[in-house]
């Protein structure tokens, strides 16, 4: 099937039962890079065009909101090289593609604790959240230095300190309460997620956030990972019994004679 054809959506999926919110460990970039005996940031490099074509096919297949992992609390301990090198191609991407993607509806927020990060990438990421605020076609939230694990530590610690100060009682922690301090506490939590490059891990990613996602694992590479292939994690998706701890929608009813 061409890309062509993909500009909308498939009719072998169901409009009616398509994710609200799609989460992506974009895995795989420097395999790629290595098996065209290139550098591993042409991986990098590449796997940014292909996010940017991902966040296209949500809005034209009318999706709406998308989660990509694009540098982990663990991913410091790369070659500083490397880390310089995806520091500098966030900011130019966001420089580069601000306009469009704003032009599009997409309301693009970050996910992480930013404030380890460069300032002056820290400065358009304010911008581009800023700027974007209002816009309702497709959220797209970026995880850049997160860590699932510091998240809810970071979470623990907030409400701690609200129980110190007398604002709030430890019978009012439940788990909406937690979820309102996590990085992610204005979206819906995923229902699918997609790791490309064959492993089959979290690596720290949305740990709270997936207790009930469908995950979605494929050898492909992320550099690859086109719109066939999102298809083919949809139908993938579609095929899911989910059944958040009740009965199949197929079971029979458990007394019947
Ligand atoms: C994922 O690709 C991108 C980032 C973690 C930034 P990798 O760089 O992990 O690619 P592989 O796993 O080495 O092939
Ligand atoms: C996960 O990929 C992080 C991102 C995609 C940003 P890694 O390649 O860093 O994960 P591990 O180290 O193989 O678990
Ligand atoms: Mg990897």
């Amino acid at each position: 099937m061409t890309s062509n054809t993909l500009k909308t959506l498939p009719p072998d999926v169901d409009p009616q039962h398509l994710p609200k919110h799609v989460a992506v460990i974009m895995d795989g970039n420097g395999r790629w890079a290595t098996r065209q005996g290139l550098p591993r940031v042409a991986g990098h490099r590449r796997g940014a065009g292909v996010l940017k074509e991902l966040l296209r096919c949500f809005k034209d297949w009318g999706i709406g909101e998308l989660t990509a992992y694009a540098f982990s609390t663990e991913n410091w301990r790369r070659p500083t090289a490397e880390v310089d090198f995806l520091m500098v191609l966030f900011e130019r991407l966001l420089r580069k593609e601000l306009a469009e993607m704003h032009q599009a509806g997409v309301r693009i927020t970050f996910l992480g604790d930013l404030s380890a990060l460069p300032l002056s990438l820290q400065a358009e990421m304010h911008r581009s959240m800023v700027e974007t605020a209002n816009n309702e076609a497709v959220r797209f939230n970026v995880a850049i230095n997160y860590g699932s694990r510091s998240e809810i530590a970071r979470a623990c610690r907030q409400v701690a300190e609200l129980i110190y100060l007398g604002e709030l009682t430890p019978e009012a922690v439940d788990e909406n309460l937690v979820a309102q301090h996590l990085y992610t506490k204005s979206g819906y939590d995923p229902d699918l997620l997609i790791r490309t490059s064959g492993e089959k891990r979290l690596s720290n990613f949305l740990l709270w956030q997936m207790a009930y996602a469908e995950m979605y694992f494929t050898d492909t590479l992320w550099p690859d990972f086109d719109r066939a292939a999102f298809h083919q994690a949809l139908l993938a998706y579609q095929d899911r019994d989910r059944r958040f701890g009740g009965p199949s929608k197929s079971a029979k009813p458990a007394l019947s004679a």
